[in-house]
């Protein structure tokens, strides 16, 4: 094939923040926005890759792309990541176009580089393996070695693993999931835009692992996954609550979990906002806007509403009842289909 075509879809997550690098659990879904990415084959060894939404553009060699920032790094990582695991990747025009706004939790980092993996495997003769893992692990090398965000592994599995219609419960100790009906009924989830965009590589996100580690470390655990809930609350600060997160938040999601498998939507709005509470005063990666915007959701009829994503900005989650207007800036979001080739 000589032109391929692959989207990316961006991701939800319920409940399980900062959990992946902890070894935690999340429960996420992929949604119906995302990012489409172009590849044709050109003549020659270079790469020509095209931002539509940004006009912006980037050039540099197959054999040997070198580091770059923002989007390009994404693209540039791929393309490195890729020839390095043996996919062959020569002269090619890559145009990417995506309708998830960048840096609002929603992941369009994973939609890009999931949906470029899949199109460059395509162009080669090859599909995405049938165990995902592999290209979540190769994605998520991008982020932490080209893009310098020591982020984990919820945004791949999440894109690369969703169904429509199921949310994804995923154990990042050993990347296990399962497919969970997430049936909404007249239920309604949907995310409203902060308006204030959050890097990971450049927020307090490495900061926040570099504490968990260090939390783990003073427990004796090799993860927070294994912490024990009365030790942890005799850590200092900030240690304590960056643990106590991490612990309640696993719980959160084997309670949103239990709720999605007996069809209590209604379940979720209580635990959507201990999850903000905890993020925002334990884990501390709200911002007063965000603060903000989920106390206007709940005024304007949400029956839960959370901070999504890596935090420090991005996107407020929230869980509306049948018969409720969404109030202005909101987005309905349903789960949705894994990345995949379009044509
Ligand atoms: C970002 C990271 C993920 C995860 C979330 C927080 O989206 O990419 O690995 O840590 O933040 O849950």
């Amino acid at each position: 094939m000589d032109r391929v075509v692959a989207f990316g879809p961006g991701r939800v997550n319920l409940v399980g923040e900062h959990t992946d690098y902890n070894d935690g659990l999340c429960l996420a879904f992929a949604i119906d926005r995302g990012v489409t990415v172009t590849v044709e084959r050109r003549p020659g060894e270079t790469i020509e890759a095209v931002a539509t939404d940004l006009g912006e553009e980037d050039h540099f060699p197959a054999a040997a792309p070198g580091p770059s920032e923002g989007w390009r790094a994404f693209v540039r990582g791929v393309v490195a990541e890729l020839g390095a695991s043996g996919v062959p990747v020569g002269g090619a025009r890559i145009e990417l176009h995506g309708d998830v706004p960048l840096g609002s939790g929603l992941s369009s980092s994973a939609a890009l580089s999931t949906a470029l993996c899949a199109a460059l495997l395509g162009l080669a003769g090859r599909e995405l393996p049938e165990d995902r893992r592999p290209i979540a692990r190769l994605c998520s090398r991008v982020e932490n070695a080209w893009v310098g965000a020591k982020t984990g592994l919820l945004d791949q599995m999440a894109v690369l693993c969703s169904a429509e219609g199921r949310a994804l419960r995923l154990d990042c100790r050993d990347l296990t999931t399962e497919l969970i009906p997430l049936e909404l009924g007249a239920w309604r989830l949907a995310v409203a835009d902060s308006g204030e965009q959050h890097e990971n590589a450049a927020s307090g996100y490495n900061d926040r692992r570099r504490e968990c580690s260090q939390a783990a470390a003073r427990l004796g655990v090799a993860s927070l996954r294994d912490a024990d809930a009365a030790a942890v609350e005799q850590l200092p600060p900030p240690w304590r609550q960056r643990a106590r997160h991490v612990i309640c938040d696993n719980a959160r999601v084997d309670a949103a979990a239990a709720a999605l498998r007996s069809g209590e939507i209604a379940a979720l709005g209580p635990i959507l906002d201990d999850a903000h509470r905890s993020l925002r005063d334990d884990f501390e990666i709200s911002t007063p806007t965000v603060d903000r915007l989920a106390a206007r959701l709940r005024s304007e009829g949400a029956l839960g509403a959370r901070i999504v994503g890596g935090g420090f900005g991005g996107s407020v989650l929230a869980l509306f009842g049948p018969g409720t207007t969404l109030p202005d800036g909101c987005l309905a979001v349903t789960p949705s289909a894994q990345t995949r080739l379009l044509r």
